[in-house]
């Protein structure tokens, strides 16, 4: 993880944030320990509980403990008291910064007014987090800043586009060893996700079609040079079919019914929904025949068979790894540079959900370029003054 490496390197000189606890509840996770590591670093006391009582690696917790000095409160498959004990437990710290996946420290908070005090603010990770947030917000029980770390725009890029798109056509191709040159890939939606599969796909040889509902994005696809028309027309081109558009029934039976023999259905969307199950199982002769790990074959009453992958669940964790490191990478370096920011603008941001600031944007973008060996010009000050005059025209 070199951005957060570097990050690590100046927090251990300048030490910004000397004194600061923190109470995080992410997935204790190698990257995340290398998060905390940072923060430590940085001067900070962490304090650290799992999100999701599933996702905690013993080792790396332990390793926490043991050689970081951070405070760590998780066991892999904890029951759900004490999940909850572990996040009390969490926030006797008396934090000063909360670090969240879920808003669970920020809901434990809105219930014990006494913690506000010592806050300067909060990082959450997830869009899900996000909402339950900005829902707290709006019936004010949210008492501090807390930043949306995720929507910075270039962990956007590195998660949706560069992560998901390479991680997705990967789990399709750990999945059923096809090759991708020459055949028809289908992208359902053109939106963050499904630009970086296509972009993926078309650099793997295949011809790309893409299917929309939104007119601009379908403009888009189409002046970005792939095929553009409706899913009951790219059902029947398609060889691998891959929806990504966060909605549902996107490959329904109208679309099942003109699929080709042999057809490998992928989805890379948030939730098992975008291919419409219960219709494909409707259409087969029977149950399916698990071909490969994470592919059922199922088959149609004319004798054609469709692959579905991952039981339709998000491709690239279900036949995957799921993001490279590099894209925590860049996730786990905006939450460090939030962390700062929201210690060092202490009282000046107020209560509620706050957006990554366009300079930490600026400053992620600058440390992956230098973590990639990369050098880039700089506005020189005529041409600085000239971007922001009126007075000189034509
Ligand atoms: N697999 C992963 O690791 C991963 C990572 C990030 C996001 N996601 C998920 O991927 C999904 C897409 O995310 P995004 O950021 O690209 O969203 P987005 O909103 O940027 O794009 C979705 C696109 O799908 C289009 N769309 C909606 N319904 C459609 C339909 N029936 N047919 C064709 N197009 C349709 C929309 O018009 C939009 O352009 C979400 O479920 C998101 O949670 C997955």
């Amino acid at each position: 993880m070199p951005v957060l490496a570097r990050i690590r390197e100046r927090f251990a000189v300048e030490r910004p944030l000397e004194d600061i606890r923190i109470a995080a509840s992410l997935h204790v996770t190698p990257e995340t320990a290398v998060l905390v590591r940072t923060l430590i670093a940085g001067g900070a006391r962490v304090a650290l509980c799992a999100s999701n009582p599933l996702s905690t690696q013993d080792d790396v917790a332990a390793a926490l403990v043991a050689h970081d000095g951070a405070e760590v409160h998780a066991r892999r498959g904890e029951d759900m008291e004490t999940y909850y004990r572990h996040l009390a437990t969490v926030a006797e710290i008396g934090p000063h910064v909360t670090l969240d996946d879920g808003a669970d420290v920020a809901a434990l908070i809105a219930e014990r007014p006494d913690l506000l005090e010592a806050i300067v603010g909060g990082t959450e990770d997830t869009a899900t987090g996000v909402l339950r947030l900005r829902a707290m917000q709006a019936e004010g029980r949210l008492g501090y800043p807390v930043v949306a770390v995720n929507d910075a725009q270039v962990t956007r890029l590195f998660d949706a586009r560069y992560g998901t798109g390479q991680s997705a056509l990967d789990g399709v191709v750990r999945a059923t060893n096809v090759l991708l040159a020459g055949r028809v890939v289908v992208v359902f939606g053109y939106g963050r996700v499904g630009r970086g599969i296509a972009m993926r796909a078309r650099g793997a040889g295949a011809i790309v079609v893409v299917c929309e509902v939104d007119p601009v994005r379908a403009v888009e696809a189409r002046m970005d040079g792939y095929e553009v028309m409706p899913a009951g027309e790219a059902a029947a081109r398609g060889d691998v079919l891959i929806t990504a558009t966060g909605g549902r029934d996107v490959v329904a039976a109208e679309q099942i019914e003109r699929l080709r023999d042999g057809a490998i259905l992928a989805n890379a969307g948030h939730f098992d929904v975008e291919i419409d199950l219960p219709a494909l199982r409707a259409a087969a002769t029977g149950p399916p025949r698990r071909v490969r790990p994470a592919v059922d074959q199922y088959e149609l009453p004319d004798g054609r068979r469709v692959n579905l992958l991952a039981e339709g669940r998000v491709v690239n964790l279900g036949a995957a790894e799921g993001h490279p490191p590099a894209v925590m990478d860049v996730a786990a370096a905006s939450q460090a540079l939030s962390v700062e920011h929201l210690v060092q603008d202490r009282g000046e941001l107020a209560p509620g959900v706050h957006d990554v600031p366009a300079a930490i944007d600026a400053a992620l973008a600058s440390l992956t370029l230098a973590s990639l060996g990369i050098a880039i010009d700089g506005l020189t000050p005529d041409q600085e003054a000239y971007l922001h005059s009126w007075e000189q025209g034509t």
